[in-house]
């Protein structure tokens, strides 16, 4: 009857979460599933709509949590499940204010945005962009040469120094590099935990000579590659701005994998257009998704771009997807979730 359908639990999802794992959801008969099915952002309005009455939905980083959306949804709402590791788009205090729960994916993705990290900064600093431009244009590749390489006498910087900053630096202890800086959110994390992760850090690699915190103007002067690895959010917007690139390296490599908002895109075009730096690899980028080929990035030969894909490996989406659903039904009834943020 229309009584018992209404009276299972409805959970709203708003991403394909692809044939392995939709099933854990749509197979279930004590559930109400209701799915975005088109291969592209989830349309507001439908969200705001379908929303209603639900008990869980599952997000991706594109859908705005908030007042809005919460209030669409009403009192039945008792877990946002987002597929990513990072939570800007979120707004927390709502969600505590009407107890509802948060779960989200870190750890999974920590190896595959890691990979991306390097192959950016080898990207960037071997100017790969500006290159097979070359070779698409089939012109001649006489006149390239001069690119920074990553090496044993590069200090590496870091802006944010989570797991995935951590999970970059590894990679890179076989390339020779022994110096490394950072400077990360005061209050991320307690200085004790600090203290231990930094002496797990030298244990697991004895070959760093140096490991150290510095200011964010250090880290702008020293960093040969520098990596952006700080979360999104008001907190941390255009704090690569045009004053932090003029004191840069005129052979540094910048990366991106974090956070667009994280980096003032005119600011870098302008850098690398008057060639304060040498490069940049960004996986993500202010405004995205809606990049247009006219942006001053895309427009700059050694910007090397990529649409946001650090974690879009089979493996680690899959990982993703399972444990968002899991979250999500973790969540509904009550228990305990595999990844729950602590807010
Ligand atoms: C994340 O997990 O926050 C990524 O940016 C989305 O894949």
């Amino acid at each position: 009857s229309s009584h018992l359908r209404t009276s299972k639990p409805k959970i709203v999802v708003c991403r394909d979460l692809g044939p392995d794992v939709m099933p854990l959801l749509v197979k279930r008969d004590d559930l109400e599933v209701v799915l975005w099915t088109e291969d592209c952002v989830c349309d507001r309005e439908w969200l705001l709509k379908n929303v209603q009455g639900a008990a869980g939905i599952v997000i991706v980083f594109s859908e705005l949590v908030n007042a809005e959306l919460l209030d669409a949804a009403g009192p039945n709402l008792k877990v946002v499940s987002t597929m990513s590791v990072g939570y800007e788009h979120i707004h927390v205090p709502e969600l505590v204010e009407r107890n509802i729960r948060l779960g989200y994916t870190p750890d999974v993705l920590t190896d595959a945005v890691a990979d991306i990290s390097v192959m950016l900064a080898l990207m960037a600093g071997r100017n790969a962009n500006e290159t097979m431009g070359i070779v698409r244009e089939g012109l001649s590749l006489i006149k390239v040469s001069h690119t920074s390489n990553i090496s044993p006498s590069r200090t590496v910087g870091f802006l944010g120094f989570g797991r995935i900053s951590h999970a970059t630096l590894a990679r890179l202890i076989p390339f020779g590099v022994t110096d490394c800086i950072y400077s990360s959110n005061p209050n991320s994390a307690t200085s004790s935990k600090k203290e231990r992760d930094e002496a797990i850090l030298k244990q697991h690699h004895p070959q760093l000579k140096s490991l150290r915190p510095v200011d964010k103007d250090t880290l702008a002067k020293e960093s040969d590659v520098l990596f952006v690895l700080a979360p999104g959010g008001p907190s941390t917007r255009h704090l690569v701005n045009e004053e932090f690139l003029r004191k840069m390296k005129k052979h540094s490599v910048l990366v991106n994998v974090g956070r667009g908002t994280v980096v003032d895109s005119d600011a870098l075009a302008k850098a690398l257009r008057e060639k304060w730096i040498w490069g940049a690899g960004i996986d993500v980028v202010e405004g995205e998704p809606h990049v247009g080929k006219d942006h001053p990035l895309v427009k700059e030969p050694r910007c090397n771009i990529l649409p946001h894909i650090g974690s879009a490996s089979f493996e680690t989406r899959l990982a993703m997807a399972t444990l968002a659903v899991e979250n999500c039904l973790a969540g509904i009834s009550g228990q305990e979730m595999p990844a729950e943020l602590d807010v």
